[in-house]
């Protein structure tokens, strides 16, 4: 099969997890270590290549991508030592990039802003990754847009609408492209994990009385949501836990993030409540507490998404994909319960389903 060449807009925390996943199965071809899917559809990681990359830091922009994504403010782990990959940080356009919470921490790059469309061209890019901060719209829509003149495919790792804006994915399905997202929906994060435990509870006939999962974190996209998307953040992740189940339609339900402890660096603590009752309206009380590393836990799904987008650039498939989307992301373009989600990926798998 041939090489899936990627850009990334944003060399965050997310980036450098990503970055790092891919060199760390080009030298371990055979591992099986935390992916879902080894291969996907004749895919494996290491089939993936980094091409170019924007950012607008001046700790990052001019690096190589693999020094790049250790550069502060970046805290993830090292999951292994980089060699150079030849591709240099590119400066994108600033726009709404670097909110108040951060401004103070990310010093701006001087280099003037490069014609990213022009770049992803000539760097022959297939897919543009979307992983500026969370409330970034301006930058988010400059980076689709971007994509949409190169007629490079898109995937939304960020909760700013795209894939599931009707209008965006018009433009998508009009330029003969594939758009996927919006939003990651981590691995082993909390939302999967509320889904599933509410999903389980009901199925056992237990009456759902109220719960919550809020989470705190130390890294920079846990800062910057303070400021500019824990409003957005709260209704994307209560909807990716309502819409699991119909009956709790009515049931009081809050899911979101909440709080920055700087200490913690990457990782993130979501905290669990339920309140139900059973049989005889005996009361049950749930209280779990999950911890857990914010990057690496969306390297799986990123990299399920950036394959499944292949897939449908090899078949000529454009505008939103809903299988994909469904099974990665919390704001898919059609919202689906996590076993319609499996179906319908492995229908997308093995072609049976278009998008
Ligand atoms: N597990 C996860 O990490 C996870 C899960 C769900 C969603 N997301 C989303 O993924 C995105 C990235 O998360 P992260 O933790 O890597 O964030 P981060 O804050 O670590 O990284 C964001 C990067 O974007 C750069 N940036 C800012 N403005 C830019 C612009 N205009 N052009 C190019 N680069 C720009 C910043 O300098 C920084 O390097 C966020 O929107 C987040 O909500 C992440």
């Amino acid at each position: 099969m041939g090489k899936i060449k990627i850009a990334l807009a944003g060399v965050g925390n997310c980036a450098s997890a990503l970055v790092q996943g891919i060199e760390y199965y080009k030298h371990n071809g055979n591992a099986n270590l935390g992916l879902i899917h080894h291969t996907f559809a004749g895919y494996f990681p290491a089939d993936i290549d980094v091409v170019a990359a924007f950012d607008v830091s001046a700790e990052k922009v001019g690096k190589d991508v693999s020094k790049a994504i250790f550069a502060k403010p970046n805290n993830t782990i090292k999951i292994r030592d980089m060699e150079d990959l030849g591709v240099k940080v590119l400066k994108g356009e600033l726009h709404d990039g670097i909110g108040e919470y951060l401004k103070d921490l990310i010093t701006i790059s001087e280099e003037p802003p490069v014609d990213v469309a022009k770049v992803l061209e000539e760097s022959g890019a297939e897919i543009l990754i979307n992983m500026v901060p969370s409330g970034a719209i301006e930058a988010s829509k400059y980076y689709a847009e971007q994509a949409l003149k190169a007629k490079c495919a898109f995937l939304n790792a960020t909760p700013h609408e795209i894939a599931s804006n009707l209008e965006w994915a018009k433009h998508f399905k009009d330029t003969g492209i594939p758009v996927a997202g919006d939003d990651i929906m981590n691995q082993i994060g909390s939302t999967i994990i509320h889904k599933s435990i509410l999903k389980m509870l009901t199925d056992r006939g237990v009456l759902i009385k109220e719960s919550y999962c809020l989470d705190v974190g130390g890294a920079m996209e846990s800062l910057n949501s303070l400021e500019r998307s824990r409003a957005i953040k709260r209704k994307f992740k209560t909807n990716a836990v309502k819409s699991q189940i119909p009956s709790l339609k009515e049931v009081p339900i809050v899911a979101g993030s909440t709080d920055f402890v700087d200490f913690l660096e990457n990782r993130r603590d979501s905290y669990f409540w339920i309140l139900a009752n059973y049989f005889g309206f005996a009361p049950v009380k749930i209280d779990i507490t999950l911890s857990t590393l914010d990057a690496p836990n969306s390297f799986a799904i990123i990299l399920d998404a950036i394959r499944g987008i292949k897939v449908a650039l090899d078949r000529k498939v454009s505008g939103p994909l809903e299988s994909i989307s469904g099974f990665c992301f919390k704001k898919p373009p059609k919202e689906c319960t996590i076993q319609e989600a499996k179906v319908w990926i492995n229908e997308f798998i093995s072609g049976k389903r278009e998008i």
